[in-house]
C-alpha cells in the first residue's frame, strides 16, 4: 500500500521539475464581449419584421423600474427557502422524467411548481408529495393567434409568469429549468449566496456544443439547465413579457425570448460555471471526469446520454450519482490532480464519480481538458464542436487511463469521507515502458479520503489536500 503524497497546491508539481502556479486549477476566464447585439441582429435577420419592430421601439428604450432598495430585508444569508423553481413539464414526458425530479426534489423544503401541458390523467393521480406540485398551464391560444409561436415555446417562456403569479413570499431567486434536468440545491443555495439578490441579475450556462450557441445567443442561458432571474427582475420582466413574446415572432426558443426581453431591460447574463445543459450525446465520462473547478449545479438531458454508470440504467446512474451528493454536494465532480512520483503516476479523481491512473506524468492542463468520450448535439457540423478544449482519447499504454467508477461512500471518521471506486475493466495494455513499466493492472478499488467539512468552509489550503490509499489487490 504505498503512501501517496497529494496536493493541489502545486508542490509536488514543483518537485517534477513542472513550473506551477501556487493555484493551479484556476477557473478558465470568460471574456465577455460587448457589442450592439439589438442593431445588428434585429435589422438583418430575414425574419424580422420592421414594422412590428418600430411600433414597439419606444418601449424598447424606457428604463425600467429599479428595484425598491428599502423593502429588501438586509442580507440574511440565502436559504433554500428563498429560491422557487418553475419547472415545465409534460405529461407525456412525465412518467420517464418523474425519477429524475425525485432524485434531487426535496419535499415540503423545496418551493416551486411543475407546469403540465394537460391534467394529469387518473393513473398518475393522486400527485405523490415527493414530486413537486402541478399546475396546468395557462391557455395561451390569444397571442398565439397574433404571433403563430410554437405553443410549447410560448408554454415554456410564459412558465417564469405564471410561477411569480403564484405570489410565494420571502423569495430572492427564482429558477426556471425543464424537468429533464438534476439540480444541486445546496451547490445552488451557495453559489447565489455570492450574487446580490436586491438588483437585476440573470444567470445562466452556455451550451456545451458550440452550433447551438451560434444558433440562438452566445449571451443566452440556457434554459433547460436553468436560468436563474432575481426577483426584482421577474417583476420588471413580467408586465414587459407579452409584448416582448409578440414582438420577436422569429424566436423559437423560449430561453432566448428570455434573453431578448432581458436585453431590452438593459439586462445581461452573467454566465455561471457548474450548470450543464448537456447539449452532448453519448459517453459523458469525460466531461464528468474532468468538471472546473467549481460547485456542480446541474446537468440536464439525462435521457439523451448514456448512463452515467455503465453498468446501471439512467435512472440508477441519477440515484447512484445523488448517493454522493447528499452527503457531500461541494466536492462533487470537483477534479483533484495528484501524482505518485515512486510509480510515475498520474491521478486524476472526480469526486463522487471516477478516478482515472496514467502511467505517465502529465501536467494539471493537460488532464483539466475532458476526454472527448461524447459527441456534439448536432453532428456532421465542421469543428470546433465545443466551446471548451478537449483531450482525444489514445488508445496507447502511456496515454490510456485505468478507469475506476464512483460505488460507495461512507464515513470514513468524525470528519472524513471515504468514497470507492471500482475498476470498470482490465486497460487491456500493456505498462508505459518509458517511465519505468510501472503496470496499474493490480489496482482494483481506489479509496478517496476527503474532509467532512464542505469546500466553501475550508480555506484553500485545506481544500486542496486528499488523503489518499490505494489497494493492491488482483483484479478478478
Ligand atoms: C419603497 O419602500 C419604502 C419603504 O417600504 C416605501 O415607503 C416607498 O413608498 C417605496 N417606494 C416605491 C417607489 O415603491
Ligand atoms: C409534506 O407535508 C405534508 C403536509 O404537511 C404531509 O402530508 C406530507 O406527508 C409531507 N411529505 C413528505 C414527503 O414529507
Ligand atoms: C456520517 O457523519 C455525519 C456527520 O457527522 C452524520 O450526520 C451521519 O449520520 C453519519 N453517517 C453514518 C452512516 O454514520
Ligand atoms: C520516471 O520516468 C522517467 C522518464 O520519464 C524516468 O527517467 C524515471 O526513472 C522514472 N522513475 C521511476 C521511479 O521509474
Ligand atoms: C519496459 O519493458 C520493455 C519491454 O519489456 C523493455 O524493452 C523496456 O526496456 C522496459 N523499460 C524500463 C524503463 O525498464
Amino acid at each position: 500500500m504505498p503512501s501517496l503524497s497529494v496536493s493541489r497546491s502545486g508542490s509536488n508539481l514543483k518537485r517534477l521539475g513542472f513550473s506551477s502556479d501556487p493555484i493551479p486549477c484556476k477557473t478558465l476566464g470568460i471574456i465577455g464581449m460587448a457589442f450592439c447585439l439589438f442593431s445588428v441582429f434585429l435589422f438583418s435577420h430575414p425574419g424580422c419584421q420592421s414594422e412590428l419592430i418600430s411600433s414597439h421601439f419606444q418601449h424598447l428604450w424606457v428604463s425600467p423600474p429599479q428595484p425598491n432598495i428599502t423593502t429588501v430585508s438586509p442580507s440574511s444569508p440565502t436559504t433554500i427557502n428563498h429560491i422557487v423553481f418553475g419547472l415545465v413539464g409534460s405529461v407525456g414526458g412525465w412518467r420517464d422524467r418523474k425519477n429524475y425530479i425525485e432524485s434531487w426534489w426535496k419535499p415540503n423544503i423545496t418551493r416551486g411548481y411543475l407546469y403540465l401541458d394537460v391534467p394529469p390523467p387518473a393513473d398518475l393521480l393522486p400527485w405523490p408529495s415527493s414530486s413537486p406540485p402541478y399546475r396546468i398551464s395557462e391557455d395561451n391560444t390569444k397571442i398565439l393567434e397574433i404571433t403563430k409561436h410554437d405553443a410549447t415555446m410560448v408554454r415554456i417562456a410564459r412558465g417564469i409568469l405564471e410561477t411569480f403569479r403564484e405570489g410565494d413570499k420571502g423569495v430572492r431567486w427564482y429558477m426556471m429549468g425543464d424537468d429533464d434536468s438534476i439540480f444541486f440545491i445546496d451547490n445552488i443555495v451557495e453559489v447565489l449566496d455570492k450574487y446580490d439578490h436586491t438588483k437585476y441579475v440573470y444567470i445562466g450556462g452556455h451550451s456545451e456544443s458550440a452550433l447551438p450557441n451560434f444558433i440562438h445567443s452566445y449571451e443566452m442561458g440556457f434554459g433547460g439547465a436553468g436560468v436563474v432571474f432575481s426577483y426584482p427582475l421577474v417583476a420588471a420582466l413580467v408586465p414587459k413579457l407579452d409584448d416582448c413574446i409578440k414582438r420577436y415572432p422569429f424566436i423559437f426558443a423560449a430561453d432566448q425570448m428570455w434573453q431578448s426581453c432581458l436585453a431590452d431591460l438593459g439586462v445581461y447574463l452573467n454566465a455561471q460555471k457548474g450548470i450543464h445543459q448537456i447539449d452532448l450525446v453519448g459517453d459523458l465520462s469525460g466531461l464528468l471526469s474532468s468538471h472546473p473547478e467549481a460547485p456542480l449545479l446541474s446537468l440536464h438531458h439525462p435521457e439523451k446520454v448514456d448512463p452515467y454508470f455503465p453498468s446501471m440504467d439512467r435512472h440508477q446512474s441519477v440515484n447512484h450519482l445523488m448517493k454522493a451528493a447528499k452527503v457531500d454536494q461541494s466536492r462533487l465532480l470537483q477534479q483533484t490532480i495528484c501524482y505518485h512520483r515512486e510509480s510515475n503516476w498520474s491521478l486524476s479523481v472526480s469526486w463522487g464519480y471516477s478516478v482515472h491512473i496514467y502511467e505517465n506524468i502529465f501536467p494539471k492542463s493537460i488532464l483539466q481538458k475532458p476526454l472527448e468520450t461524447f459527441q456534439p448535439w448536432v453532428r456532421d457540423v465542421m469543428p470546433p464542436f465545443f466551446i471548451f478544449n478537449t483531450r482525444l482519447p489514445i488508445r496507447e499504454p502511456c496515454e490510456a487511463p485505468h478507469i475506476f467508477l464512483f460505488k460507495s461512500i461512507k464515513n470514513a471518521s468524525a470528519n472524513r469521507i471515504l468514497t470507492n471506486y471500482a475498476r470498470v475493466a482490465p486497460r487491456g495494455l500493456p505498462p508505459c515502458p518509458i517511465t519505468g513499466n510501472h503496470s496499474a493492472d493490480h489496482i482494483f478499488k481506489i479509496q478517496v479520503i476527503s474532509f467532512a467539512t464542505k469546500l466553501n468552509e475550508v480555506s484553500h489550503h485545506q481544500l486542496s489536500c486528499f488523503l489518499l490509499s490505494i489497494f493492491h489487490v488482483k483484479f478478478e
